[in-house]
């Protein structure tokens, strides 16, 4: 019989330790006791959501995204802001580059591709670095975290009793 459970996905790029490093002070020096901080090994930047797959899924997730031909590409992290609708404190490059496009749309294909609802929000590269923060701040520049992105991954959401825990999966080489 078809098994049926289920695993909560999504693509990322996976702060290297450097970059994570600095993603983890900037948490802990802008986020003014504001909401819940984002755990220091959860830190990432998603590229696509699946959401709740079944293994069948996740194997065409897989695939597809094995036949993506990105390029590497670098991400300077230079905005800090508060959308109040998600309630989060973000961190986001204000340019993003084309090679991040690229790569967004490329796995918003793999999951129409997999038969999953497409995203009809418009993509904005960001990393949550709090949640529940109802309290507006506005966007300012920061320190430039300058991160150089050569894969991106395949992550899996756990929910464990001390909270939830991202798992890399899988990761593919962007080229250059
Ligand atoms: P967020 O950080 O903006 O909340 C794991 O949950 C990751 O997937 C998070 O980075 C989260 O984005 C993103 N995510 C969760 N639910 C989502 C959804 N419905 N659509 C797009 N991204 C989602």
């Amino acid at each position: 019989m078809e098994n049926k459970s289920t695993r909560r996905l999504f693509f990322a790029l996976w702060p290297d330790d450097e970059t994570r490093a600095s993603l983890v002070t900037l948490t802990r020096t802008k986020t003014h006791r504001q909401g819940r901080r984002v755990a220091d090994d959860n830190l990432h930047l998603t590229l696509a959501f699946p959401g709740n797959v079944t293994a069948h899924v996740q194997a065409c997730l897989e695939e597809a995204a094995g036949r993506i031909t990105g390029v590497a590409f670098a991400l300077s992290i230079d905005r800090l802001g508060h959308w109040s609708g998600p309630r989060i404190i973000w961190a986001a490059p204000s340019q993003t580059p084309p090679e991040l496009w690229s790569l967004a749309a490329a796995l918003r294909e793999v999951l129409a591709t997999c038969g999953l609802e497409p995203e009809n929000r418009p993509y904005q590269a960001h990393i949550t670095l709090a949640r529940k923060a109802s309290r507006a701040i506005s966007v300012t520049r920061i320190e430039p975290i300058t991160w150089s992105i050569s894969q991106f991954c395949l992550v899996e959401s756990v929910s464990e009793p001390s909270g939830v825990r991202y798992r890399v999966l899988r990761a593919w080489p962007l080229e250059g």
